[in-house]
């Protein structure tokens, strides 16, 4: 995806990189420093999911439930409680969307849409409040415009030496800027380094 904004081949890409349940998506940070891209703006975005059935179809009538496994498993527990009498066999399939369209398609209908389907259920996700931050990436950087609040991130690595980091920081406080999160990556050019600290104990 980085690659192909890099190639020109499209003009902006759009990248998770934390999840408000799941934390920091690292390995995203890391293809943050490995492409020459910038960060241009950032969206956050909850996943909803909706119960889609052929029309007619209700509650009790529902038997299987196709979709991505993710789903599935993030819907657990709301998939099994509104059927009283039985509950539906979970099956997994490739995509969500693709799901829709293996539904046996009623003898009247040519060609099966989306549209054709009623809403059973929405919001049926377990965890109501699974938000993902994606950054957008593109070639070039934005310039803020002044009287806007904007976000910067910034990528350094420290000497090793007493209140380092401390001192680092102190930078941002000195000159009233909000700091909104730190995240610490491995150096892959300089792996841990294991230090004698004089007492035959060796620490990282
Ligand atoms: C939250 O959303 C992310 C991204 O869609 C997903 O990978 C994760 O499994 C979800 N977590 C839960 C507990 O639903
Ligand atoms: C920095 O944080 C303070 C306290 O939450 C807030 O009042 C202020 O508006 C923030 N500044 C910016 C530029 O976001």
């Amino acid at each position: 995806m980085c690659q192909a904004v890099e190639a020109r081949l499209v003009d902006c890409a759009v990248l998770p990189i934390e999840n408000s349940l799941g934390g920091s998506i690292h390995r995203n940070y890391d293809l943050l420093l490995r492409h020459n891209l910038y960060i241009v703006g950032q969206v956050q975005h909850a996943v909803c999911y909706c119960l889609l059935a052929l029309p007619g179809a209700n509650f009790e009538e529902i038997n299987r439930v196709l979709s991505h496994p993710q789903a599935l498993a993030q819907c657990e527990h709301t998939l099994t409680k509104p059927f009283t009498n039985k509950v539906p066999v979970r099956e997994a399939v490739d995509d969500t969307a693709g799901a829709a369209q293996m539904l046996p398609p009623l003898p009247a209908r040519v060609q099966q849409t989306y549209i054709e389907m009623n809403i059973l259920a929405s919001d049926i996700q377990d965890d109501q409040d699974n938000v993902t931050r994606f950054l957008m990436l593109a070639r070039e950087p934005i310039i803020p415009r002044s009287g806007k609040p904007f976000k910067t991130s910034i990528v350094f690595s420290l000497e090793e030496g007493p209140g380092m980091i401390f001192k680092a920081l102190a930078v941002f406080a000195m000159r009233d800027i909000n700091l909104t999160k730190i995240e610490s990556r491995p150096s892959k050019k300089r792996p841990l380094c294991i230090c004698d600290d004089g007492n035959g104990m060796r620490s990282n």
